[in-house]
């Protein structure tokens, strides 16, 4: 049994792991709280995808009554309600849906362009071009909005999303508690975000949904579908797309598609950075398959560039957006193979960390090295889960794919960049428990000459 030693480590100790040799699993302390780091790929296969019944829910203990926002979000809801509202949401994720998506980028990513042209004489922070974009595109998407965050640091979503994702010693104490000791948080009455701001998503939310006559191929639209089918059921369910159970879905998207998408476009944009052969090597493929640029990305396109999606995988093998997610045993369970019992309550730690740098499985476990994914029947072999793998997969995992693509081939297009003189590597904030750099990483972008 190893004790987590300050709540800033919980990310380096429990998604890392790598300190304890070879063995398949590591009992830890969180505060009280027993803990299990499976670092077995097999095992982690059998908790992810065979076994759920054992592990049918994550930590997040949000209180019904006191955050019912955060309460029913898809990630943080279990067993039939989860159910329910999963196979609801996921119609948002249609191929046929995505493929609009991708045009909704495509007007991002034209905006993008504009404001590097204005930039380009001076170094430009990564983050920033990354979090607009991810903003950008979501207000399109989820509400139907042409968003200005490219251009306005005072655009709205924007503004909701960075205060959203502000880290104090405060809320890190307290999201610390919401993993590591459930029922104190309870106790205390604490909330891991602003009351005010929820009840502004929530408002915002319902009164969009109920505005008839607005564009119904974003999200709103498909959450208004569902909720007139739910107010016409007279089944009883225990969830339903009304009021805060579906208002939450809108927070659980803009929570979970922000700080997440927009630190893996920051790694790529860092390594290819550092790595201008790698960068060369996409602009040619990009050259061949776009040749009219940004006017050409479209969703077949994008999903046909190998060495694109190589480079995307690569950044989400080194840096995975989380450093590791977390399962509670809801029923007695045997780890398979061992005489290890894992008893109900217990939290159960898959380290996407680790696993992906571990030397058993990656040649170059610390390198940036698209060749990993050259094959990919082999590469589906080892343990890559930056999106976690089983009934619980992250649900926009396409989305983020075909982001990605669209933010790095409009940039390979008619840019090329580097990093300033000593350059710092990006280096992970301990106050969060997402894998964003600490420091703002600074990239220099120069126009490529038009033939
Ligand atoms: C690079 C970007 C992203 C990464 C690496 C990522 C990764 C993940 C991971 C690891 C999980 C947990 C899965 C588990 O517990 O097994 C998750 C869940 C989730 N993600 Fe993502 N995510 C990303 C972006 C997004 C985006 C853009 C959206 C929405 C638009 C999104 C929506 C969600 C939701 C709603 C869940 C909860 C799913 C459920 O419990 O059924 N994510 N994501």
């Amino acid at each position: 049994m190893a004790k987590v030693k300050s709540i800033t480590a919980v990310p380096v100790e429990v998604g890392g792991v790598r300190q304890y040799g070879a063995e398949p699993y590591v009992g830890i302390f969180l505060s009280t709280s027993p803990g299990l780091v499976i670092r077995d790929y097999d095992l982690v296969k059998k908790i992810l995808y065979k076994d759920t019944e054992y592990f049918a829910s994550r930590i997040m203990a949000f209180d019904e009554h006191s955050e019912p926002v955060a309460f029913h979000s898809l990630f943080a809801l279990s067993s039939e309600r989860w159910k329910l509202a999963r196979s609801g949401l996921t119609r948002g994720f249609t191929s046929a849906k995505l493929k609009k998506y991708v045009e909704d980028m495509l007007h991002v990513a034209k905006m993008l362009q504009s404001r590097l042209s204005e930039e380009s004489r001076r170094e430009s922070i990564a983050e920033d071009l990354s979090w607009a974009f991810t903003v950008d595109t979501l207000n399109k998407i989820l509400f139907g909005v042409q968003g200005t965050a490219m251009q306005n640091p005072k655009d709205d979503l924007l503004n909701l999303t960075k205060e959203l994702y502000r880290t104090d010693l405060w809320r890190t104490i307290s999201k610390f508690l919401l993993f590591s000791a459930p029922q104190i948080y309870s106790l205390l009455h604490m909330k891991a975000f602003p009351p005010k701001m929820m009840d502004k998503i929530r408002e915002a939310t319902l009164a969009m949904v109920k505005t008839k006559g607005m564009d119904a191929t974003n999200f709103i639209g498909l959450l208004r579908e569902l909720r007139e089918r739910d107010l016409c059921s007279e089944e009883e369910r225990p969830f339903r797309f009304d009021g805060d159970q579906l208002a939450a879905q809108v927070f659980a998207f803009v929570l979970a598609g922000t700080d997440t998408l927009s630190a893996a476009m920051t790694y790529a944009l860092y390594e290819l950075a550092k790595n201008q052969d790698y960068q060369e090597i996409l602009r040619n493929e990009v050259q061949n398959i776009l040749p009219r640029g940004i006017d050409d990305i479209n969703y077949d396109k994008l999903k046909s560039m190998k060495y694109l999606n190589m480079i995307i995988m690569e950044t989400l093998r080194l840096h995975p957006s989380f450093p590791f997610v977390d399962r509670k045993c809801t029923k007695d369970y045997v780890l398979p193979g061992t005489d290890c019992k894992i008893e109900k309550g217990v939290i159960v730690f898959i380290p996407m960390w680790g696993l992906h740098k571990d030397p058993k499985y990656w040649e170059r476990p610390e390198e940036f090295y698209p060749e990993h994914f050259s094959d990919i029947k082999a590469a589906a072999t080892k343990p890559y889960l930056p999106f976690s793998e089983g009934p619980r997969t992250c649900i926009g995992m396409r989305l983020v794919l075909l982001e990605m693509g669209v933010f790095l081939t409009s940039l390979v297009s008619n840019w090329r960049w580097r990093l300033p003189q000593d350059a710092p590597e990006p280096q992970c904030d301990p106050l969060t428990y997402t894998n964003i750099p600490k420091q703002p990483t600074k990239i220099i972008f120069k126009a490529l000459k038009k033939e």
